[in-house]
């Protein structure tokens, strides 16, 4: 490396610092490194092609940044998170969801004026359709909510013909909106029509994390208000979940935007990525798993098959991409945890005894030290939801609904990048190379 490093992808300047890549056939190519304002600089890679014919390889992303973002700040190896420049420490102690949600969407917290009206703008888009009710209608009662917010998201472009422009900031803006507006509703929706009772309507009175509590809990028969501590505790679990820099389903967001599709469909493709086992459908499988442990008698079996590679089993919550050290936000929650149990009045949860036993004894034991496992943001978070009578099935449904705002965030950001250009990943092709085809009735 040499000379000065570059500051944003595109042309390095004059006295750019680059990496050198020499090919077996002794081409070399000069690579700019940039520079962002925190992390590890990145070789540029995008003229490696066209100027040496071959491409990188990189299944998984394991060494690949896939765009440029000034939203979320990540350091794995310190266990740091920040949005916009907060720690998420602060921000889960100190701001309300909506404020978090303002500051991913528009880069500064929002001064209380500009609350105000967000609060307001929000509020006044939680309705959905009426018609929606019917797509609902059509799914089986027994339908997996993660199911039904797939399709029901998607399915918000054939209603909001007015925010599908992408081209157009004011429309993009109101897709935001929307977006964020009627997740809760939506969700909430997903789990009265499994229980068979009537949808519940947003209560415009009510704040977002107390109105989302209402609508899953109220009925027609019974209103229900959540006590501060369930709201308080709600709030704080949709912030630690608001975004989470180029995770899997934000990358898919942003993949299926890139071709210019609308948001809706866009953060459909997203919450299907986030339902998958070793994403966000980790915090129900949490869970299940410390359901099945049943008694901290049990762990060391656990934890013996967790290492055992034949069976197939892994120790859910636990692990991550990014994080080599204590996922910041499983360190909120677990603080959170006896604070929370304690205020919504669940005593001696047995489940909590086992995972922190669990985490225990993990984090001592040497194939998790080695491999730096540490418990991630789904192990803690279940037995919240759990104490909050959240039932299991709506866990990765809660955690889309939080992450809306980061999808929504960086699909934006994305859409506002003058750099931006259609995901087109290339490949390593390792199949047949050119042959004849023998016609079927002369194939043996
Ligand atoms: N239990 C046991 N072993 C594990 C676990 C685990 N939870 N996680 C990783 N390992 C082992 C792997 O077997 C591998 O071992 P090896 O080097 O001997 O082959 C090593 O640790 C590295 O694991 P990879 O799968 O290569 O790591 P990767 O970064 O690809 O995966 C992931 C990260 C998917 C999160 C993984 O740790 C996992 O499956 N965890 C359990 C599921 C989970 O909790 N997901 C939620 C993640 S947070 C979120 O998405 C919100």
């Amino acid at each position: 490396m040499s000379g000065n490093t570059t500051k944003a992808a595109g042309k390095p300047a004059a006295n750019a610092q680059v990496a050198k890549l020499t090919l077996p056939d002794g081409k070399s190519v000069d690579l700019p490194i940039i520079k962002g304002t925190e992390a590890p600089d990145v070789v540029d890679v995008t003229s490696l092609y066209k100027n040496a014919g071959v491409f990188t390889y990189d299944p998984g992303f394991l060494s690949t940044a896939s765009c440029d973002s000034s939203i979320t700040y990540i350091d794995g190896d310190k266990g740091i998170l920040r949005h916009r420049g907060y720690s998420i420490e602060e921000l889960a102690a100190n701001c309300d969801y909506l404020e978090v949600c303002s500051l991913l969407l528009h880069g500064e917290l929002p001064t209380k004026e500009e609350f105000k009206k967000y609060k307001h703008d929000i509020t006044y888009h939680t309705m959905v359709h009426e018609q929606l009710q019917f797509l609902y209608r059509g799914f089986p009662r027994r339908s997996h909510p993660m199911a039904i917010l797939v399709g029901a998201v998607a399915s918000l472009s054939a209603f909001y013909h007015d925010s599908l422009d992408i081209k157009d900031a004011a429309q993009r803006e109101l897709a935001a909106t929307r977006m964020i507006a009627k997740m809760p509703t939506l969700t909430a929706m997903a789990y009265k029509y499994s229980v068979g009772q009537p949808f519940v309507y947003p209560q415009n009175a009510m704040g977002f994390a107390e109105n989302f509590l209402h609508m899953m809990f109220a009925t027609p028969c019974e209103a229900y208000k959540p006590s501060p501590a369930m709201i308080r505790a709600m709030n704080k679990l949709m912030i630690l979940h608001a975004d989470h820099e180029q995770n899997a389903s934000t990358s898919t967001v942003r993949l299926a935007s890139s071709s210019g599709a609308n948001p809706f469909a866009c953060v459909g493709a997203g919450i299907s990525c986030l339902w998958g086992p070793a994403h966000g459908g980790a915090n129900e499988e949490v869970l299940l798993m410390l359901q099945e442990i049943g008694d901290v008698k049990r762990i060391p079996e656990f934890i013996k098959k967790a290492k055992d590679k034949d069976s197939g089993f892994r120790l859910m919550g636990f692990g991550h991409r990014v994080y080599k050290n204590m996922d910041p936000r499983a360190g909120v929650l677990k603080k959170s945890c006896d604070e929370v149990l304690e205020e919504v009045g669940v005593k001696n949860e047995p489940l909590l005894a086992i995972a922190k036993e669990l985490e225990r004894i993990a984090l001592q034991d040497d194939y998790f030290v080695q491999r730096k496992l540490f418990p991630n943001v789904d192990f803690y978070s279940g037995i919240i939801y759990r104490a909050m009578g959240i039932p299991t099935i709506m866990f990765t449904p809660l955690f889309a609904m939080a992450r809306t705002a980061g999808w929504v965030a960086q699909w934006k950001e994305m859409i506002e990048d003058p750099k931006q250009k259609i995901g087109r990943p290339r490949q390593l092709y390792t199949g047949e190379t050119a042959r004849k085809l023998v016609p079927l009735d002369k194939r043996k």
